[in-house]
């Protein structure tokens, strides 16, 4: 049986100040989740729980099915859901298609991210920013006039130059850039559960540092619960996790603190129990 049960965040939550802090907790509540691809099981029951203010972190080898866990619960055709079921604030997501999950607060920032040839990333983000309000009932939309001065802001803290705002999404971006631009969307579009897929892959020593805060200061504005999927303790080293998952074979089959993370990063995944379920 999966060990999945969560304690309250509460090193996470106190560092969110009481007036910053949602007044309302989001819960993803993923039960006995299990998907295919084809005839080929990859995730094998997956049980986890994210909440607002929460720092989730998942590690395990090459394969284990991380990325195929986000891509489920964003709703990528590709895979099947077989058994279980994913529920946010309490309703069933996995019927509805990704941009319903989008507009409910849900985010991911891809491993890989995919360029969009045409679109500039400052029309891009106001254009699901509005989506995500309409959706949520806001009958104001933002227009470029407010939105460009607040974008700005967020480039700069990612380090980013001005002028990616005008060029199209992901276009001609270098692997890091791509993923300083993940987090910009992030920071813009405040879901209240992001699930970032290897951030860090690909960063150099200061755009890990830039990447990690950009995530610390958008958590620490809006409260958001965070799934970060990594490979390496050193994104932890800035980005203080409540709860590490070990994932392997579609499982999770150890959870613990971030001191999981540090004796991973000494041993490997070797002592831990291995689940033969395929
Ligand atoms: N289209 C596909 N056809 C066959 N197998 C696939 C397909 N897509 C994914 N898989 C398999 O599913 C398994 C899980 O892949 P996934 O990308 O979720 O792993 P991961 O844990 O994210 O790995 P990594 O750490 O390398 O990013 C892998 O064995 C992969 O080969
Ligand atoms: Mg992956």
């Amino acid at each position: 049986m999966n060990i999945t049960m969560n304690k309250p965040a509460t090193n996470q939550a106190k560092k969110i100040s009481s007036h910053e802090r949602p007044t309302k907790v989001d819960v993803l509540e993923i039960c006995d989740l299990h998907a295919n691809i084809g005839k080929l099981k990859i995730l094998n029951g997956i049980n986890l729980t994210i909440r607002s203010c929460e720092i989730h972190a998942i590690m395990g080898p090459n394969g284990s099915g991380k990325s195929t866990l986000c891509n489920v619960l964003m709703g990528h055709p590709k895979y099947e859901v077989v058994k279980g079921s994913a529920k946010f604030n309490g309703k069933e997501i996995l019927e509805l298609d990704p941009n319903e999950r989008a507009n409910l607060g849900l985010f991911l920032g891809f491993q890989h991210p995919l360029e969009i040839a045409g679109v500039s990333m400052g029309n891009f983000l106001r254009l699901a920013r509005n989506l995500n309000l309409k959706a949520a009932g806001e009958t104001k939309q933002i227009s470029p006039m407010e939105f460009m001065p607040m974008l700005k802001e967020t480039v700069g803290l990612l380090k980013m130059d001005e002028k990616f705002i005008s060029r199209s999404v992901n276009e001609g971006f270098s692997g890091g850039e791509k993923k300083r631009a993940e987090i910009v969307q992030m920071a813009v579009l405040k879901p209240k559960i992001a699930m970032l897929d290897e951030i860090d892959s690909g960063l150099d020593i200061d755009a890990l540092k830039i990447v990690a805060e950009g995530i610390v200061e958008t958590f620490k504005k809006t409260g958001l619960g965070v799934l970060l999927i990594t490979h390496y303790q050193r994104l932890l080293n800035y980005i203080t996790p409540d709860f590490v998952h070990v994932m392997a074979k579609g499982k999770i089959i150890q959870s613990g603190d971030k001191k999981l993370a540090l004796e991973l990063e000494k041993h490997g995944y070797e002592k831990f129990p291995k689940v033969d379920n395929r």
